[in-house]
C-alpha cells in the first residue's frame, strides 16, 4: 500500500484530496518500533506528533507510589504526541508499544501548519480530544466513586468500546491487555483483576478464549456496571 493509502486510514485524515494528501505526506516519516520500546517518555521535550498506522500503544504515567498508571490504549488510525506540541509544555506522558508499531510522523512546525492549511484535520483532532476528555472525566468519576470489581468492569466497557467486535449482543476483546494492565488501568492489583475475571466468568457476564475475552450480551453488562 502506498504512503497516501496508508494515511487515508488515519480519520483525521479522511476528508482531505488526493493533492492535500500527497502534500501532508511528503512532510511525513515512518518509525517502526518493537514491541516495550518507550516510543516518548513523560517530561522530555515534545518534537513530533505521531499516527499510529500498526500496531498498539499504552500511554502512561506514574503514580505518586511508583506504580503504573494507564491512561489510555491507542491502535491503527489514533494519533499521539499531540498535546506537548500545542501546549508548549513538555510530554504529559510515557508512550510505550504493546507490539511490533509502526507510526508516521510530523514534526512540530509542519503538524500546526498541517492544521492552520487544513481546518478539518484541526476539527478532527478538536473531536478526538474532546472524546479524550469525555473519557478521562468518566475515569476520575469511576475512580473516586466505585469498589475494584465496579472499575474493573468500567475498565472492560472502556476498552470493548475502543477495541471490540460486536457479533449478536457479545463483544469481544482480542487481544484482551495483560492482567497488570488492566490493574494499571482500574487502578487494583493483577490478583484483584484475576479475581474479578474469575467472579465474572462465573456469573455469565464473561468467557475467556485464549487471548481473547468475550462480554456476553454487552447490554446487560452495561447495564449492570455503568
Ligand atoms: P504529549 O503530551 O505530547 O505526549 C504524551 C502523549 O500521550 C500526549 O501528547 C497525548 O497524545 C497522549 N495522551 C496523554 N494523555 C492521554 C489520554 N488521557 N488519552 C489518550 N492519550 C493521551
Amino acid at each position: 500500500m502506498g504512503k497516501i493509502d496508508i494515511l487515508k486510514e488515519v480519520p483525521i485524515f479522511g476528508d482531505l484530496s488526493e493533492s492535500d494528501l500527497q502534500s501532508v505526506v511528503g512532510k511525513m516519516e515512518s518509525q517502526s518500533y518493537k514491541k516495550g520500546r518507550i516510543i516518548l517518555k513523560e517530561h522530555s521535550v515534545g518534537e513530533h506528533c505521531y499516527f499510529l498506522i500498526r500496531g498498539r500503544v499504552k500511554i502512561t504515567r506514574m503514580s505518586s507510589d511508583g506504580r503504573e498508571v494507564i491512561l489510555a490504549l491507542l491502535g491503527p488510525g489514533d494519533f499521539f504526541g499531540e498535546m506537548s506540541l500545542l501546549s508548549g509544555e513538555s510530554r504529559s506522558a510515557n508512550v510505550i508499544a504493546l507490539e511490533k508499531t509502526k507510526a508516521m510522523t510530523l514534526n512540530t512546525e509542519d503538524f500546526l501548519n498541517t492544521l492552520e492549511l487544513h481546518p478539518k484535520v484541526a476539527i478532527g483532532l478538536l473531536r478526538e480530544l474532546a472524546i479524550r476528555l469525555q473519557k478521562s472525566d468518566e475515569q476520575i468519576a469511576s475512580l473516586s466513586l466505585s469498589d475494584a470489581e465496579r472499575r474493573i468492569a468500567i475498565t472492560l466497557l472502556r476498552i470493548a468500546e475502543e477495541q471490540g467486535t460486536i457479533h449478536q449482543g457479545n463483544v469481544t476483546i482480542d487481544p484482551l491487555p495483560s492482567q497488570q494492565d488492566v490493574a494499571n488501568m482500574a487502578g487494583t492489583t493483577r490478583e484483584t483483576v484475576s479475581r474479578t475475571y474469575r467472579l465474572m466468568e462465573e456469573d455469565g457476564y464473561v468467557k475467556r478464549e485464549g487471548r481473547k475475552l468475550v462480554i456476553l450480551y454487552f447490554k446487560r453488562f452495561l447495564s449492570d456496571f455503568s
